[in-house]
C-alpha cells in the first residue's frame, strides 16, 4: 500500500535509506568494518562482463567505474539485447554478471544463459531472489530493495549500485589492491550512505522550485563525469519514462563534441557535480553552457565554489565521500523526474507504453 504517499514511486524513493542499508549488510560487516570477500574467488577472474537493460545497465556502468578503480579488474558493461546477438569474444577467466531487478528480463536472461554455455563463471545481481536469473547464475548476489511496484525503477537501482560498490570493495581487498585502512574507510563511507540518502530526501522543496521550468521544456540535458555520467543517463531515462520529456544524459566532457549545439534559452541542463577530483572540469563545462544562454541547474554540495555565469541555479546536495556520490545523487535525480511528472499530471506509476518486466524481446 502507498500509505502517506501519493504514488508508489514516491514511496519507493523514500524507502531507499532502508533498502540500501539492508543491501549493504549483505556484502559488508558493519561491526568489523570489513567487506565479505567469500562470495566468489575474485583472485581467479581477470575480467568482468556485466549485462543488463535500462536502469540496471546504468547501475552496471557505475559498478564498472568501481571495479576498475578499486580492484583493478577490467570490466565491460553491455546492453543485453546487443550482447546476445553480436557473438562477443569472451575469455575463460571472465565473470559474467547479470544485473536485473526482476531477474526475468528476456535479453538479460538469454545473455546470462549464453555466458554459462561458454563455460564462464556467472553471477546475478537480482532483486527477485526466486527469479530465472537467480536460478541460472552460479552465484546469487541479492539486492534487498523489497518489491518494487512503480514501473520507473528507483530503489532497485540504488540497491544494485550499493551491491556493486560493496562488491568492488570486496574484490579490491581479495585482489590485494585495498589495504586494511582503506577498506575501513570505504566500508565506513558506504555505511554512511543511508543517512546521506535520507538527508538528500529533504531536497524536495528546492527541487520543486525548479520543476515548473523543467515541465515546460521539450528537451533536457543531464551532464556528469565519472560515475555521475551513467547517473546522468539514468536521470534522462527517468525523466523520459514518466514525464515524456525528451532528455539525454551526456558525459560533460563530450559537450563540445556535439550536444552544445542544442543549447538555447529553452533547453535546461542539469549537472550532477559532487566535489570530486573532476569537479573543476564539470564546472567549466557548465560555464560554457551558461555563456550560450542555457539555463543550468547545478546539483552540488553547498561548500562547492560558486560559478561565474548568469543563469546557473544551484541545488544543494549533501556532501559525501566520492564512492557513494552515485547513491546520494540518485535521490535528486529521481525527485526531479517525479515532481516534473506530477507537475505535468502524467500517470507516474504506470507510464504509457511501458511494462514493469520485459519478458519478451
Ligand atoms: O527487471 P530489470 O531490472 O531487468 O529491468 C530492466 C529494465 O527494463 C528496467 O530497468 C527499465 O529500464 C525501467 N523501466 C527503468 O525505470
Amino acid at each position: 500500500e502507498k500509505g502517506e504517499y501519493r504514488h508508489f514511486m514516491e514511496k519507493e524513493i523514500h524507502e531507499q535509506p532502508d533498502s540500501v542499508q539492508h543491501t549493504l549488510s549483505e556484502y559488508l560487516d558493519l561491526v568489523t568494518g570489513t567487506a565479505k570477500t567469500n562470495t566468489i574467488d575474485f583472485a581467479a577472474i581477470d575480467r568482468i562482463q556485466i549485462v543488463a537493460c535500462g536502469t540496471a545497465f546504468y547501475a552496471g556502468q557505475i559498478g564498472r567505474y568501481a571495479f576498475e578503480k578499486l580492484a583493478g579488474l577490467p570490466c565491460d558493461v553491455e546492453i543485453a539485447s546487443e550482447f546476445r546477438y553480436r557473438s562477443p569474444a569472451v575469455t575463460q577467466k571472465t565473470l559474467a554478471v547479470a544485473v536485473s531487478q526482476s531477474g526475468e528480463t528476456a535479453d538479460t536472461l538469454a545473455s546470462l544463459i549464453w555466458c554459462k554455455a561458454q563455460g564462464l563463471n556467472t553471477a546475478a545481481v537480482v532483486n527477485v531472489h526466486s527469479s530465472s536469473m537467480a536460478r541460472v547464475a552460479a552465484v546469487l548476489w541479492p539486492t534487498h530493495a523489497g518489491p518494487e511496484i512503480g514501473v520507473a525503477s528507483t530503489k532497485a537501482f540504488t540497491a544494485q549500485v550499493a551491491a556493486l560498490l560493496a562488491l568492488a570493495v570486496a574484490a579490491g581487498v581479495a585482489r590485494g589492491r585495498i589495504d586494511a585502512a582503506r577498506e575501513a574507510e570505504l566500508v565506513k563511507a558506504l555505511f554512511e550512505s543511508p543517512r546521506l540518502i535520507a538527508e538528500a530526501l529533504t531536497m524536495g522543496d528546492s527541487i520543486r522550485a525548479v520543476v515548473q521550468d523543467l515541465a515546460k521544456a521539450d528537451d533536457v540535458l543531464f551532464l556528469g563525469r565519472g560515475a555521475m555520467f551513467p547517473l546522468a543517463m539514468e536521470g534522462a531515462l527517468k525523466l523520459k519514462e514518466i514525464s515524456y520529456i525528451h532528455a539525454e544524459g551526456y558525459a560533460a566532457g563530450e559537450l563540445k563534441h556535439g550536444p552544445i549545439a542544442l543549447i538555447d534559452e529553452e533547453t535546461p541542463t542539469i549537472a550532477l557535480a559532487p566535489l570530486d577530483d573532476v569537479f573543476e572540469k564539470t564546472a567549466s563545462n557548465l560555464q560554457e553552457v551558461a555563456a550560450r544562454g542555457g539555463p543550468v541547474i547545478m546539483i552540488a554540495p553547498e561548500k562547492a565554489p560558486d560559478l561565474h555565469g548568469a543563469g546557473i541555479r544551484r541545488i544543494h546536495a549533501p556532501d559525501c565521500h566520492p564512492l557513494i556520490a552515485p547513491l546520494v545523487y540518485a535521490v535528486p535525480v529521481q525527485l526531479l523526474a517525479y515532481y516534473t511528472a506530477v507537475q505535468k499530471g502524467t500517470d507516474v506509476d504506470q507510464p504509457r507504453n511501458l511494462a514493469k518486466s520485459v519478458t519478451v524481446e
